[in-house]
């Protein structure tokens, strides 16, 4: 899916899936996959780094991920987050941060937010590089809302919400995620825009979802309960190390296979580079 299929998305239209990835070997999984598109979320920090929110993300970490996706994801629009305080210190630092993501192979960043920075979303989105908004519950408010807790729950804070969208949306936003809102919510605010909503934890009303990849992989501690998990990753993973550990311990592995032997006092090139040859060369 490209920019441009999300310019013309014209609703009901086929439902859209994001998945996040943050390292070029699961960026590469994500890229042959069918999901539509990639976000490099700020939840890199949490994810990747193991720090207890998103407001740890910086711009230079940011960048280093979004590289990283961009060498292996080609044909999917590569969405980047512009993390905690990006936009907050005036137009010149935010679009050094959109600079430095567009140059590491963003397409597009997503903006958390609105009250306070809609003329810096308006000056990116002039600037040709497109956003896309995200409101209900921001990460970043951590702080402010002490604590993950769903958002738009009583009829001030759901009219504000639905006012917001339609605020981003004519500031020339090219989607909106919506996270952690009632479904009823969700589907009155996508039903209100054009651009499509994409939503987490806010049920099936939206024009599609996005899910941390670790979690639909089961790969990261205890999801949110809103989260489907498609693998037990954790353990199978577990089991294969375990696997390995008690084959070198009973020297089942390396095999004493004669060929390996004969390539190694030979000095013969090894098949296969020491960690893998990238995917599209295989
Ligand atoms: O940082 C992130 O991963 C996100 C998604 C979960 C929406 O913002």
């Amino acid at each position: 899916m490209k920019i441009t299929d999300f310019y013309n998305y014209r609703k009901p239209g086929p439902k859209i899936s994001m998945v996040t990835a943050y390292d070029y070997t699961l960026a590469a999984i994500a890229a042959r996959s069918a999901a539509d598109c990639v976000l490099v979320g700020d939840s890199a920090a949490m994810v990747m780094h193991g720090h207890p929110s998103t407001i740890a993300a910086t711009t230079e970490m940011m960048a280093l991920h979004t590289a990283a996706v961009a060498r292996a994801v080609k044909e999917k629009l590569i969405v980047s987050d512009m993390p905690f305080l990006s936009v907050r210190k005036g137009r010149g630092p935010a679009m050094e941060a959109v600079e430095l993501l567009a140059r590491a192979g963003s397409q597009a960043v997503k903006i958390e937010g609105l009250d306070g920075h809609g003329d810096i979303v308006s000056h990116i989105v002039q600037s040709d590089m497109p956003v896309m908004g995200h409101l209900g519950l921001t990460p970043q408010s951590l702080n402010r809302l002490g604590g993950y807790r769903t958002q738009g729950k009583d009829r001030a804070s759901a009219e504000k919400l639905v006012a917001q969208a339609q605020e981003l949306e004519r500031l020339g936003c090219f989607a909106l995620v919506l996270e952690c809102v009632p479904a009823a919510l969700a589907g009155r605010i996508t039903n209100l825009l054009k651009i499509p909503v994409i939503g987490i934890g806010a049920g099936p009303h939206t024009d599609g979802q996005v899910l941390v990849l670790q979690d639909l992989l089961g790969l990261y501690g205890e999801p949110p309960s809103f989260v489907k998990r498609y693998l037990d990753g954790r353990a199978l993973l577990e089991g294969a190390i375990n696997s390995f550990d008690a084959e070198v311990k009973a020297s089942v592995f390396p095999e004493n296979k004669r060929k390996d032997h004969a390539n190694s006092e030979r000095n013969e090139t090894l098949a296969g580079a020491p960690y893998g040859a990238p995917v599209r060369d295989r």
